[in-house]
This record gives structure tokens, sequence and C-alpha cells, in this order.
């Protein structure tokens, strides 16, 4: 990692996600004016946990600017398809019911059964390198999403791989190929959650039982609709738990005491809710208004892009967001990454290990090699 990243502060809110110790500037911003315009980035800024509850919680700021469902470059093609159906970006009725149903159905989950299935998967794919550790951290999660969803093992590594490259259209960092990539991704998971769907595989008991059941009960007819948002869990998981798990990881490295915890795996739960709120996975999130809105005095016409730093938020936030667009994936996440560290604490120790962030101008995910950072 770059030795000016311990002494220089972030520039902006975007280069932050990325910086080996971001959280004075985070604090810094949360002492500030919770809304504020910033004249270099040409947007709002939302801080501190009454800037951050004060947007996500208004009528007024939409998750997409008002004229525009799906970005211009994805616009007809697969990526753009599962886009435009997301609850994650969605307001009103296209985002209540399947809101409603996804979390109806996750909150069906049987979280020691997933932990225990977790703990199993985990415990077959003890990282023993870097490099594995880079990978491992990405593809546990969505094996055990997989898993969860109904898929048989065999597949598990195509959806994983496919989720990967999916996420890449979601990001405005990637680069003509990896768009490409995106694409027949998209098209490769639809199709694959709509051949689960179609040949009556739907396994008894699995996540795609339950939201097919809640998708019936509530009315969610549009079937493009569900298989978006089925790709969606999967999209939503990838670079979400990564994040969390590798920032636990960092902990543990970071803060030697930590490492006492490999004894007493019944504390790691309360440890990763700690990592969620001291260094969690997801710094930013965008928000725009479609009309003008009023924030304790503030006014902000419509049209603007506000973005939301969930990081500065500090302890009263947690990492999953506020409001109605707040993560339902929560205690999913949680219970993989206990499950995670749990396999894996004890092997890591012996492993030298140094890290930087992955590219991303919202997502904290480390990216470790062979090394010490201390
Ligand atoms: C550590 C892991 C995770 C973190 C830090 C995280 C964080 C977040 C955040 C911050 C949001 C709100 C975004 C916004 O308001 O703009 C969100 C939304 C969402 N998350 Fe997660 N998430 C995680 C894991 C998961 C998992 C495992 C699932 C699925 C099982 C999931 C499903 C969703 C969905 C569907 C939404 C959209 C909700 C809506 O728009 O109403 N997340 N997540």
């Amino acid at each position: 990692m770059p030795l000016t990243d311990f002494v220089t502060d972030p520039a902006d809110p975007f280069s932050a996600v990325t910086h080996a110790a971001p959280y004075d500037y985070y604090r810094r911003l949360a002492d500030g004016p919770p809304l504020r315009f910033d004249a270099q980035l040409d947007c709002w800024l939302a801080t501190g946990a009454i800037g951050v509850r004060a947007v996500l919680a208004h009528p007024a700021c939409r998750v997409r600017p008002a004229d525009l469902g799906v970005p211009h470059n994805l616009a007809g093609t697969p990526c753009g398809a599962i886009f435009s159906e997301l609850v994650r970006m969605n307001e009103g009725e296209r985002h209540a019911l399947p809101k409603q149903v996804l979390a109806r159905a996750l909150g069906q989950v049987d979280m020691e059964s997933l932990q225990r299935r977790a703990l199993y998967l985990a415990g077959d794919r003890v990282p023993g390198s870097a490099d594995q550790l880079n990978d491992a951290i990405f593809e546990l999660p969505l094996f055990a999403m997989a898993d969860l969803l109904g898929f048989a093992p065999a597949q598990w590594p195509a959806l994983a791989a496919w989720t990967r490259s999916f996420v890449a259209c979601l990001s405005p960092l990637s680069n003509a190929e990896q768009l490409a990539g995106a694409q027949v991704a998209a098209d490769a998971l639809l199709q694959s959650f709509g051949r689960l769907l179609r040949e009556g595989d739907v396994r008894p008991g699995s996540m795609l039982a339950a939201i097919v059941a809640e998708a019936d009960a509530l009315g969610w007819q549009a079937s493009g609709g569900v298989l978006a948002n089925l790709v969606g869990l999967l999209s939503q998981t990838c670079d979400a738990t990564a994040g969390l798990l590798g920032n636990a990881i960092v902990a543990l490295r970071a803060q030697p005491e930590l490492s006492q915890l490999s004894a007493a795996p019944e504390l790691w739960p309360a440890m990763l809710r700690e990592v969620s709120l001291r260094d969690p996975a997801i710094h930013n999130t965008r928000r725009y208004t479609a009309e003008d809105a009023q924030f304790n005095g503030v006014r902000v016409p419509a049209g603007q892009m506000i973005i939301v730093v969930l990081a500065s938020a500090g302890h009263a936030e947690s990492g999953f967001g506020h409001g109605r667009h707040a993560c339902p994936g929560q205690a999913i996440a949680l219970a993989i990454a206990t499950a995670c560290l749990q396999a894996w604490a004890g092997a890591l120790e012996s492993l030298p290990l140094a890290w930087t962030y992955l590219p991303s101008l919202n997502a904290r995910i480390p990216v470790f090699a062979q090394g010490d950072n201390a």
C-alpha cells in the first residue's frame, strides 16, 4: 500500500473507499454539516448519522435519476434487463412488492443450518495462500448462496464466476472488455435460474421454493422480475460479503489481540458486527432528488445527485444501509462470514499477508498478497 496513504487524507469520498486509513477523514466529514454541496464533485454529500439517515429516509430521494432507470451503456442489453428489475434500483410498487417477497423469503432461512452448511463448505476450501484467499472470500459466500437457492454443487463454480463478471456492469470503473463479459454472464445467469424454475427442479425447502411461494402469495407475477432479482441475490452477495470477510481478516491481522477469538468461535458474530461498523464493506451509496427537497433547512433542488457517505455515519449506523432500501441479507451475510472465519482463522495465522484494496468507488474489498503490512 502506498506510504502516502498514511499521511495524506483521501481527496474525496470515492478515494476514501480504498484508502489505507480513511476513518479520521470520515470523522471530520461527520463533524461538518450533514448535507453540503461539493463543488469539485458537482454533487451533494450526506454525512454523519444525521445526514445519512435523513437522505435515506426522504421520499424525494430515489435510487435512480428520474429520467434514467437504466444507465445508457446498459440499455437494451441482458445486463440492462436485469438492472431495470432489481429492487435495489427501483422505487414505488416495483420496489415494495418484490422487496416484501425477498424479505419474507430471506426471513425464513434457518440461520443455524446455513451456518453449519457454510462451515462444512468452508472447511473443504481452507485457503493455503494469499491467491487462494482472494478467490475464497468471493467464492465461499457465493457457493453458500447458490446452495441455499437450490443449485447443485457442480453448478456453483460457474455461477460464482458469472456473478463476479456480472457485477462489473454495476461499476463505473469497468472497461469495455469487462462490460462485454458482464453481458455474457448476465445471459448465462438468467438462463440458469430460468432452467431451475422451468424444469420444476426447485428443491423443496430451498430459498428458491420460498421465493416462488411468497411471489405467488403476494401476487408478484412478473417472471422476468423474479428472475432478475434472483440474479440480484447473487450479485448483492458478491462484493459486499467478500468485503466483510476480507475486512475481518484484515482486523485479525492488524489487531493481534483478536487472534484469541480462534479459541472462542462463539464470539465471531460479535466481532463481525464490529467490523461491519468500524471497517464496513460498503462505504457509500447514491440518491437522486426527484423533486425539490428540504433537509433541516437545507434545500436541495430536483435532479441532483447525493453521495450518501455511509462510512461517515459512525457507530450509530450499520454498514447495511437504512430505510426502505436497507439490506435484507444482513443475517445471511453474517452467518456465512462467521462460518468462514471459524473454518479459516487458524490456518490464516501462519500465512504472511499484506493487502491493498480492489479498485472501487463504493466497496472496500482487500486484495491480499504474500507479505506483511505491519
Ligand atoms: C456483508 C454483506 C453485505 C453488505 C455490507 C450489504 C450492504 C447493503 C447495503 C448498504 C444496501 C443498501 C443500498 C442502498 O440503500 O443504496 C443493501 C441492499 C441490498 N442487499 Fe445487501 N449487503 C450485504 C449482503 C447481502 C446479501 C448476502 C444479500 C442477499 C442474500 C443482500 C441483498 C440485498 C438486497 C436485495 C438489497 C436491496 C434492498 C432494497 O433496495 O430494498 N445483501 N445491502
